[in-house]
């Protein structure tokens, strides 16, 4: 007779009984892939960080969703990747520039079948490749709010669902919402990057949106991340503001961020996996040292657990075309 009391490996013992009591599910309906939409006719370029990630014109993104509709995938982000650049970010309010002009497209196509949200920041269409407008020599809160909520209200009128503010201005998600709201969109949900940290995991994205900033880095705006209670701050302000969904960004490094915001908020959390988390999976994956679909099954159940609703991940196309989550 054995004197164990206690056996958990008992609830481990097969497939079916550990399936029985599994605690996390990732939510496929949760899940939302990030494309880079530039400028010009018939590009699609591979993004040499992000092996199987692309910057394409209008044309070429238009076939690539079409594809990936047909594997299931429904919720997107466009990012901008725009030719023009200037000081005052003229083409981040223009209604001809690539992003709006691709949700007009898209929207025509898909209408409420696929929930399109875009990405309100400045840094793909500054000269300088800082999130803000520069004013003596210093990324200027005060007079970047009303060009984001110009820039929010361009792609509402293009048809965007969802807006996500990654710039980190203080307020701004208070003026993006009252300026929607004026201009008639009062149900474009906003977004917020509420914890976005300055992080070397951003490094691939970078080479993606060629939107590293010219001189100096981006920690006058992005939080610290030695700091675990600022976090609490930026999230009651942005509630306060009128998110609708608040988002910790990056994700694995960050899972003590993404459970303390389920603990204090009522709101959708969502997290970022962002280009380097990915690029990590799928360098150690082309070297074989790693099965990428268990190691992506397992960081997007990490983030899951830690207490995220939604997850914006660059894998998502290849979870939908394996059908790892069937
Ligand atoms: C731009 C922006 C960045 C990301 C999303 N929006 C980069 C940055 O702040 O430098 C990062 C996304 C990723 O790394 O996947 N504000
Ligand atoms: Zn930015």
């Amino acid at each position: 007779m054995s004197d164990l009391m206690y056996r958990p490996r008992r609830r481990r013992r097969n497939k079916i009984i550990r399936d029985l009591v599994g605690e996390t599910g990732i939510r496929r309906d949760g899940l939302i892939q990030p494309y880079f939409v530039c400028d010009g006719k018939g590009i699609k370029h591979e993004i040499e960080s992000m092996p199987g990630i692309y910057r394409e014109s209008i044309d070429s993104l238009m076939k690539t969703i079409e594809k990936d509709f047909k594997t299931g995938l429904k919720r997107i982000m466009i990012f901008g990747v725009p030719d023009h650049k200037d000081a005052d970010a003229s083409a981040a309010v223009d209604s001809d520039s690539i992003v709006p002009q691709a949700i007009g497209k898209l929207k025509q196509k898909y209408g409420e079948e696929l929930f399109v949200s875009a990405d309100v920041c400045l840094c793909a269409y500054t000269d300088s490749g800082h999130c803000g407008l520069i004013k003596n020599g210093q990324v200027d809160n005060d007079s970047t709010l009303p060009v984001l909520a110009e820039m929010a209200v361009s792609l509402a009128e293009a048809g965007c669902d969802c807006v996500g503010p990654s710039d980190m201005m203080d307020g701004r998600v208070e003026i993006i919402r009252e300026e929607l709201d004026a201009a008639g969109f009062t149900d474009t949900l906003i977004m917020a990057y509420t914890a976005k940290y300055a992080s070397s995991y951003y490094g691939p994205f970078r080479d993606a949106c060629e939107s590293a900033p010219g001189e100096g880095d981006r920690r006058g705006y992005q939080m610290d991340f030695r700091n675990r209670r600022e976090a609490m701050t930026e999230l009651e302000l942005d509630d306060e503001e009128g998110a609708d969904i608040v988002m910790v960004k990056p994700a694995l490094a960050y899972l003590d961020i993404i459970a303390d915001f389920r603990r204090l908020t009522q709101l959708p959390v969502a997290a970022y996996n962002v280009s380097g988390e990915y690029t990590m999976v799928k360098l150690m994956a082309r070297e074989k040292v790693v099965d990428e679909k268990e190691l992506v099954l397992e960081n997007l159940t990490a983030i899951t657990r830690a207490g995220a609703d939604i997850i914006l991940t660059y894998h998502l196309r290849d979870i939908l075309k394996g059908g790892w989550l069937d």
